[in-house]
């Protein structure tokens, strides 16, 4: 799978050297590419900016830089068959970034991120950009950020650890917060005791049966106290009576 990146500001992304993402690209199960959206300027002062017609504050990104920018990529994509590479533009007025996205993206052979700064992105540059790219405008949730940048970390992170053999374990992606709607059981781990604090008993006690039902209640209580929200979304169809009622 390939990543391009562009910013004006491509040190911001220098932390998806690290870790498992770093890892991944090293192993050459991800390949991931930062562009410098100044290198696509024309001019001197390899100027991305200008005000906003219409007025009103702060300054909009020039549609130029962009299209030399994604003309270029788009030429290189490894997107097969002519079908169209992907191109997220993180904003505040984007769908909302959530698990079942990152899934979905994580099937595509190619995806852009196109990371605005300022008031954001002439919007001629989307519709422009819908005949090589599939443009999906995509918030991380409901705050404003100074920019794109910090956004794509946590969005190439999430579709990242979904590629098969960037997380060691496969099974960790099974049991997470989100995995099946549902945020994930407190987890414990040596000493027995701490702190006059001990692990729930059955978790020592090797009952797989009772451990899963404990796990299973622990993350239906969790879920409707701090995010009820996701409950409701829930089709409790196929849940058990006993289950109805934590
Ligand atoms: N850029 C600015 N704010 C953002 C947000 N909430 N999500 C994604 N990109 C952004």
């Amino acid at each position: 799978m390939r990543f391009d990146v562009v910013s004006i500001f491509p040190e911001y992304l220098a932390p998806l050297d690290l870790s498992l993402i770093g890892k991944a690209r090293t192993e050459g199960l991800l390949e991931l590419v930062v562009h410098d959206l100044r290198s696509y300027t024309a001019d001197r002062h390899r100027t991305v900016d200008d005000t906003p017609y219409g007025g009103g504050a702060g300054m909009v990104m020039k549609p130029e830089p962009w299209a030399q920018a994604l003309t270029d990529i788009a030429a290189t994509s490894p997107a097969a068959d002519g079908a169209r590479p992907t191109l997220i533009v993180p904003a505040p007025a984007g769908e909302v970034f959530n698990q079942a996205l990152a899934y979905e993206l994580a099937q595509e052979k190619h995806l852009v991120f196109a990371c605005g700064r300022y008031e954001g992105i002439d919007e001629r540059v989307l519709e422009w950009a819908a005949e090589d790219y599939i443009v999906r405008p995509v918030s991380l949730g409901d705050y404003v950020l100074n920019g794109g940048e910090v956004a794509v970390l946590a969005m190439v992170e999430a579709i990242g650890r979904l590629i098969p053999g960037v997380v060691g374990n496969p099974e960790s992606l099974i049991e997470e917060s989100h995995s099946d709607g549902l945020l994930e059981y407190p987890v414990y781990t040596k000493p027995s005791s701490w702190r006059d604090r001990e692990v729930p008993e059955v978790l020592l006690s090797g009952n797989h049966g009772k451990i899963a039902k404990f796990r299973r209640e622990h993350q239906l209580r969790r879920t409707a106290e701090r995010r009820p929200d996701l409950i409701d979304a829930l089709d409790v169809s196929n849940f058990s009576k006993a289950e109805r009622n934590v």
